[in-house]
């Protein structure tokens, strides 16, 4: 018998509305449930129909195929999923709150802790399971605990534990992130506004912030241990290097920019020819810190987004 297809399902999305690349075909479900009961439904039906699941947040940290997905994309958008509740100096935010929301938020009550995440992309729920962050620290640093949901509808909820982190990666295995608490410190509200401001203006020197840059993912590979792709990519001498809409920018060479005429392939064959083109001057093998969809992978399991 074929299964009810949930209010809060869509058919054939296309995905390049949903990417900060704006690239990639449709998915063959989309749902945007309103609240933890809708998405139990959604799991109910994914899991009747053997449809597989790709949690979505912002599409920043993503690249789609042009082919699209065949399964169901889920984006924890709305009230629910975006709410910051504050206990004194204790938030507990949804995990479809976009970073920038909350470091906003932080900055706007003087609340010290997360000022480092200026300017990283993503929501918490997918930083929290790629541990996202960049030179000034990751998103746990003021992390307490967080609440998972699985694929079967059971909800969790876990304390902070650091070896459960590493660099740019968590061993968190369900696919939803339903909320996160941080303990933060009371600070002089103008002294996080500069701290959060320094840390944006850094980044707004040194990488291509879209508009005339060109669209892009944030940082495409993984720093490896003790380098910077970045600076590896510039040292093989590939910033300006395309193929076809896909650039790797002048600017900073671990960001690949997307023009208009740009398709997801091109993007592909650019981070191959950078990966080969490293190895061969360098001697290191970069990952991609970009997720892409549907997975490259070996075994299956559950493709981490959200970001
Ligand atoms: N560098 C070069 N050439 C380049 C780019 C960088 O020589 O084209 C050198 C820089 O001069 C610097 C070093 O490489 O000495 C590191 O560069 P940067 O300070 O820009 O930091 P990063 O490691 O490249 C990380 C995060 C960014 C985050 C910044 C700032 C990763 C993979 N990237 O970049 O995160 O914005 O720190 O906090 O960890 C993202 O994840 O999407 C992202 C943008």
């Amino acid at each position: 018998m074929k299964t009810l297809l949930p209010t809060c399902i869509i058919e054939n999305e296309p995905l390049a509305r949903h990417t900060w690349y704006k690239l990639g075909g449709p998915a063959r479900f989309f749902a945007t449930p309103d609240d933890e009961a809708e998405l139990a439904e959604v799991l109910r039906f994914c899991r009747a129909s053997e449809v597989e699941l790709f949690p979505l947040g912002l599409g920043a940290n993503l690249l789609v195929d042009d082919e699209g997905v065949d399964g169901c994309v889920v984006r924890l958008a709305g009230p629910f999923w975006e709410r910051i509740v504050a206990d004194g100096t204790r938030l507990t935010v949804g995990g479809g709150v976009s970073l920038a929301k909350l470091v906003k938020y932080c900055e706007k009550q003087g609340l010290s802790g997360l000022e480092h995440m200026a300017g990283i992309p993503g929501t918490v729920g997918g930083g929290l399971r790629m541990n996202a962050g960049g030179r000034f620290g990751d998103i746990t640093k003021p992390l307490e605990h967080f609440r998972v949901l699985d694929a079967d509808g059971t909800s969790r909820s876990l304390p902070f534990d650091e070896s459960n982190f590493g660099y740019r990666k968590s061993n968190i295995d369900a696919p939803f992130v339903v909320c996160a608490t941080f303990k933060l410190t009371a600070g002089d509200p103008a002294a996080v506004a500069t701290k959060t401001k320094d840390v944006w203006e850094y980044k707004r020197q040194s990488q291509p912030l879209g508009g005339r840059d060109g669209r892009s993912c944030g940082c495409t590979f993984k720093n490896p241990p003790g380098d910077s792709a970045g600076r590896l990519i510039d040292a093989a001498g590939l910033k300006g290097l395309a193929v076809g809409g896909a650039r790797v920018s002048p600017l900073h060479a671990n960001f690949i920019t997307a023009d208009a005429t740009c398709q997801s392939r091109d993007v592909r064959h650019l981070i191959a020819l950078v990966r080969r083109r490293v190895r061969q001057a360098c001697g290191v093998s970069l990952h991609t810190e970009v997720q892409q969809w549907p997975p490259r992978r070996r075994h299956r399991q559950v493709p981490a987004s959200h970001s």
